[in-house]
């Protein structure tokens, strides 16, 4: 019989994310370069599609004042939860989850309202043909929110009220998303890029 999957949890404290603060290549990291973060640049950055978290607490710990917008109430909670643990696990843990500020909403009615400085959007991406391929957490993600089939009219209104430059992060050979204007520069990653718009 196949073994019941563990169920989802954000663990900032262990696992890839503790890994890939320990080892990653700090502000050289293609989401830092995107996100503008450079010597003696640190951008107040607004997740509008925070999911895990994981793309929010790299970003905090390199330094930057995160907040995190998620409108899935299963996922707001494990953040929430998530962030509990790695506060109370303290030290640097704590230091991190100090400038993170998690909101629960939808990110195209909070967006307007906070004047944000500059905005990642990650939607659930189209499905890879190789489903094999997608790792089990991001099924699980999958299984709880969906698709996000008004990732375009996120991205519009983030390009309305961001203040300095909005990211999509999207697959590295996905079509760019319809009806919006063409991105100023992409950061390609391994199997994704970033398609940086800026304002300012
Ligand atoms: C692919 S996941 C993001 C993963 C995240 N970047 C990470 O590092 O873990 C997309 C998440 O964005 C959320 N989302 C999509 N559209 C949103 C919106 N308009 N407002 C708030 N949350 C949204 C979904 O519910 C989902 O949890």
């Amino acid at each position: 019989m196949p073994a019941t999957p563990e169920p989802l949890r954000v663990d900032f404290v262990s696992g890839a994310v503790a890994h890939r603060l320990r080892f990653g290549g700090g502000r050289g990291q293609a989401i830092a370069k995107a996100m503008g973060l450079r010597a003696g640049k640190t951008p107040h950055i607004t997740d509008a599609t925070a999911g895990l978290g994981r793309d929010a607490f790299l970003l905090a710990s390199l330094g930057a004042q995160v907040t995190l917008i998620e409108r899935s109430e299963k996922m707001h909670a494990l953040l929430a939860d998530g962030m509990a643990r790695a506060h109370d696990a303290g030290g640097d843990f704590r230091d991190i989850i100090a400038r993170m500020t998690l909101l629960h909403g939808d990110a195209k009615d909070l967006l307007p309202t906070l004047s944000p400085e500059a905005v990642l959007i990650d939607p659930m991406h189209p499905p890879r043909k190789n489903s094999a391929l997608v790792k089990r957490e991001l099924r699980q993600v999958r299984e709880i929110v969906g698709t996000d089939p008004d990732a375009a009219d996120l991205l519009r209104t983030a390009l309305q009220h961001a203040r300095n430059r909005v990211v999509l992060k999207w697959p590295a050979k996905g079509d760019p998303i319809e009806g919006v204007r063409p991105c100023s520069h992409q950061i390609l990653g391994k199997s994704t890029r970033y398609d940086v718009f800026m304002l300012a």
